[in-house]
């Protein structure tokens, strides 16, 4: 009994020696034996590319693929805390015309056979201009319009951006011809695109497009978004009666 007790007490010392001792290395930066590497050093994952490697061992399937899933249609993103950008982040209840399908490959998209352009004409801008935010308006406006808009419609707005006066690109407007069309109207252009011009959907928030909405104005009338003291819009010209009223 002793004896087998001593044995069983020897092998252990043994053991839990030799594998204490296997887990050295003579490398002062390695681990060493690692019993559970998922504890110390988390596998990465990134969402949107899968290099189909988890620890030296790659699963081609997997590989260069993209791990995050499409959201579902109809998905509403939602983010950022002020309550401008969370109340314009609904979908917009304007759909585009059938024949947007074909001019502008909105497959997938929920369509109508209504004229909902010209019914556009009515909308206001919901993200008001205020003697307050003008300045900030215009400078977010200049910024996403350098970026997005001005290849094509050019620095000052008159159609003759470096894509046209390259002869790549034609029939692009100048914007003070397009003085009566409506906030909504625009809005309308801008998101589901009109003629050559494409949909911008994808690209900007909803919030964004009626910042351009405003910057476009600006082209039009310099007026505009010019207030006096009483803080009223002092632009009258060239401007739809009832956008300085929202
Ligand atoms: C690829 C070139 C191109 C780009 C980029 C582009 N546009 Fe256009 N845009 C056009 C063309 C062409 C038209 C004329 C469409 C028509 O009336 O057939 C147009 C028309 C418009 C109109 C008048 C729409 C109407 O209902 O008559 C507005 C407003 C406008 N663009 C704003 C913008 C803004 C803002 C951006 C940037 C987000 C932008 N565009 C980006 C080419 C472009």
């Amino acid at each position: 009994m002793n004896m087998k007790f001593k044995a069983l007490t020897g092998l252990a010392i043994v053991s839990v020696s030799a594998l204490i001792l296997g887990s050295c290395t003579a490398n002062a930066d390695s681990p060493g034996l690692e019993y559970m590497p998922d504890m110390y050093r988390s596998p990465a994952i990134e969402p949107y590319v899968d290099y189909g490697e988890i620890r030296g061992r790659i699963n081609e399937d997997v590989k260069l693929q993209q791990s995050a899933l499409t959201p579902p249609a109809g998905t509403v993103p939602y983010f950022g805390k002020d309550s401008e950008t969370v109340s314009l982040m609904l979908p917009y209840f304007r759909k585009a015309n059938i024949a947007f399908r074909e001019t502008h490959g909105l497959y997938g998209v929920d369509l109508t056979t209504s004229d909902e352009y010209t019914a556009a004409a009515a909308d206001l801008n919901p993200y008001k201009l205020t003697a307050d935010n003008a300045e900030g308006m215009f400078k977010k406006g200049k910024e996403l319009y350098t970026a997005m808009c001005q290849h094509c419609h050019g620095e000052k707005g008159d159609g003759n951006g470096p894509m046209v006066v390259s002869g790549a690109y034609a029939g692009v407007p100048n914007y003070k011809d397009r003085s009566a069309l409506g906030d909504g109207q625009m809005f309308y252009s801008i998101y589901y695109g009109k003629g050559a011009m494409g949909s911008h959907a994808s690209q900007l928030t909803k919030k964004e497009i009626w910042t351009l909405v405003h910057y476009v104005r600006k082209f039009q009338n310099a007026d505009y978004g010019k207030f006096d003291a009483s803080g009223a819009m002092t632009a009258t010209a060239a401007v739809p009666a009832d956008t300085t009223k929202n």
